[in-house]
């Protein structure tokens, strides 16, 4: 019970000095000049390279960067998973190097991977859901309250009694997610949640994930190669050999074409479209999705 109440306790620490002025929040998410290398051996090349970044309580971070960059590393140290090999990583106060915090930190972190089929464990959705509570030892009657909100969250409470092996990608994947909800986590990391899926999977699950965002304030951290996915964050940060090479609102970086190129990177499509036809004289101002961009070329249109 001391474990759960640590896990659902409030961000914010009490004054330390014990004047009236609350401390400031404690980050989600913290880290200090962290290196990690998979290579037990001295010389070994870093996956996560000298990697500083804070994210508050209640971001929608999206994290960008071509194959090997370091993303998936950068997720697993954030829930204890790995451990930094220099530095020092923290999640709400809680630092991923002392093992005693390792189940706390995964219960206020959890992951959703990429392989829809790999993440069911039950063969009947409710069974499914239920696996996450069961195993942090919550009463059962919690553990049914559990259910419900978590499936109510992701849409998918008709489908209690289903077999996930019968459901579509999209409709999987958010099981995995109420998987997650399930235990209350207040970070919602999604490794490439969406690559194995097709558009109105995809789309499901970034419904969700955006809804749990704005309405509960969960903080998401959303890898992934769409760049269309990105600009639905408040923040994306783009990763280049263990390094973070960039980090702003999704327009800005997408305003750095050309340096994003560098990294292996494309546009959104409908700011590539964009792009061009300001080249070709268009009088255009920026747009970064297709809706924006349709706006912009009508009224130039109109304006003859
Ligand atoms: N288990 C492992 N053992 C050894 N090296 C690894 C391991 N996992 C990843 N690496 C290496 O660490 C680096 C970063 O890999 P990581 O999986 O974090 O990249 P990524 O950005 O998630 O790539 P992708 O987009 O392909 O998923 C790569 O050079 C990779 O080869
Ligand atoms: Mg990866």
């Amino acid at each position: 019970m001391e474990t759960e109440q640590l896990a659902n306790a409030p961000a914010e620490t009490l004054p330390q000095d014990g004047t009236e002025a609350p401390a400031a929040p404690l980050p989600a998410v913290c880290f200090e000049n962290v290196k990690y290398s998979y290579d037990e051996e001295e010389g070994g090349e870093f996956a996560v390279n000298g990697v500083s970044l804070t994210i508050a309580e209640g971001e929608f971070v999206a994290v960008l960067g071509r194959n090997g960059s370091g993303k998936s590393t950068l997720a697993k140290l954030i829930n204890a998973l790995l451990r930094p090999t220099e530095g020092k990583v923290t999640v709400f106060g809680l630092d991923t190097a002392d093992t005693k915090k390792a189940f706390d930190i995964r219960k206020s972190a959890g992951m959703v991977f990429q392989n829809p089929d790999n993440q069911t464990v039950a063969s009947v959705v409710e069974d499914d859901v239920a696996f996450g509570p069961e195993n942090i030892g919550l009463p059962r009657e919690e553990i049914g309250r559990r259910i419900e909100y978590a499936l109510d969250a992701v849409g998918m409470t008709q489908f209690r009694s289903a077999t996930p092996s019968r459901l579509s990608g999209g409709q999987k994947q958010r099981i995995a997610i109420a998987g997650v909800l399930a235990i209350q986590p207040k970070i919602m990391i999604l490794d490439e949640s969406t690559a194995m899926l097709d558009p109105k999977g995809r789309r499901e699950v970034m419904d969700v994930v955006k809804k749990l965002n704005r309405e509960q304030g969960m903080t998401v951290i959303l890898i992934t190669h769409f760049m269309e996915e990105a600009l639905e964050a408040g923040r994306a940060v783009v990763m280049h050999r263990g390094e973070i090479v960039m980090d702003g609102t999704p327009e800005e970086i997408f305003a750095r074409a050309d340096e994003l190129e560098t990294y292996n990177l494309t546009l959104p499509r409908a700011a590539y479209i964009c792009k061009r036809l300001q080249q070709a004289g268009m009088p255009l101002k920026n747009a970064f999705d297709a809706e924006e961009l349709a706006e912009g070329i009508c009224a130039s249109l109109q304006r003859g």
